[in-house]
């Protein structure tokens, strides 16, 4: 599959690399330009392209930045073909993307994306951390390999990101649509807490939609005063045991 990732931060070179180790035909872009893609996100065959290269000509774009600044890659998506399937593996955080009034209304995060983007789009790899996501992937089959849930409106969104999350290393859960997305967002038990296909399912269930800002706050503040500033690559158990403390 031809894919171009927006994004080659923390998830963003994860991606690259796994995508393109399984075979996929990768480009990768981030707001500054290719020449200060770090090589390293292209060690397995990703290539550095501009933004605006990234999304042309592919079956797949996976959006990998801070919430906020998909309004700057709005006029890239939007006009792209239906077909195109758009997949965000973003989160809100007002403290680094500033106050969101409808999320703070209660949108579900990746239904303001969507209307923003003016498009479809699929929500997957949002609530994997840093070091969980490039170090615990395994192959399909293995014994406690890690679920991760994938929300869409469109089947077609859903069955490429459901395929393309097995491809990372993780079983893909169908979480169901846009609107119950907000199951799978910061400070819901689901959140960064490493589960298996078969644990995940009661976790989305459980969440409660009231409790989860004030979670998020919380885990962002305990981070902050073991770290002195908020980390966004916290040792992988570190993360997963605040996480399963705090949200389940
Ligand atoms: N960190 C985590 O554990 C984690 C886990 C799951 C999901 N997420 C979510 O996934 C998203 C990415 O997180 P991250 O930690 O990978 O972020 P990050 O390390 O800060 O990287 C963000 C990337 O987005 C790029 N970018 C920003 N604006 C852009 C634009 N207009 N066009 C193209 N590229 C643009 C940046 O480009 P430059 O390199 O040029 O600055 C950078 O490469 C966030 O929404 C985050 O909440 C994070």
């Amino acid at each position: 599959m031809k894919i171009g990732i927006l994004g080659t931060g923390n998830i963003g070179k994860t991606l690259a690399l796994k995508l393109a180790a399984a075979g996929h035909d990768v480009k990768a872009a981030n707001s500054r330009g290719p020449d200060t893609i770090d090589p390293s996100v292209l060690a397995n065959g990703a290539r550095a392209v501009t933004a605006a290269d990234a999304v042309k000509d592919v079956d797949a774009v996976i959006l990998t930045m801070p919430l906020a600044s998909l309004r700057d890659v709005a006029p890239l998506i939007s006009p792209l073909p239906a077909e195109t399937v758009v997949i965000d593996t973003s989160n809100y955080y007002p403290h680094r993307d500033g106050t969101i009034e409808a999320i703070e209304a209660g949108e579900a995060e990746s239904v303001w994306a969507s209307r923003l983007l003016g498009r479809p789009i699929a929500k997957a790899w949002n609530c994997i951390g840093t070091s969980s996501f490039a170090s615990k992937g395994q192959p399909a089959g293995s014994p406690g390999r890690i679920a991760l849930p994938v929300s869409a409106d469109r089947d077609a969104d859903r069955k490429v990101a459901m395929a393309l999350v097995e491809d990372t290393g993780f079983d893909a859960f169908d979480a169901g649509s846009l609107a119950a997305s907000w199951r799978q967002q910061p400070g819901a038990p689901a959140y960064c807490t490493d589960l298996t296909l078969n644990e995940l399912p009661a976790a989305l269930a459980a969440a409660e939609r009231h409790r989860l800002p004030k979670r998020r706050e919380l885990t962002l503040a305990i981070m902050a005063e073991r770290f002195g500033g908020i980390v966004t690559n916290a040792d992988s158990d570190y993360r997963v045991r605040l996480a399963r403390a705090i949200y389940m």
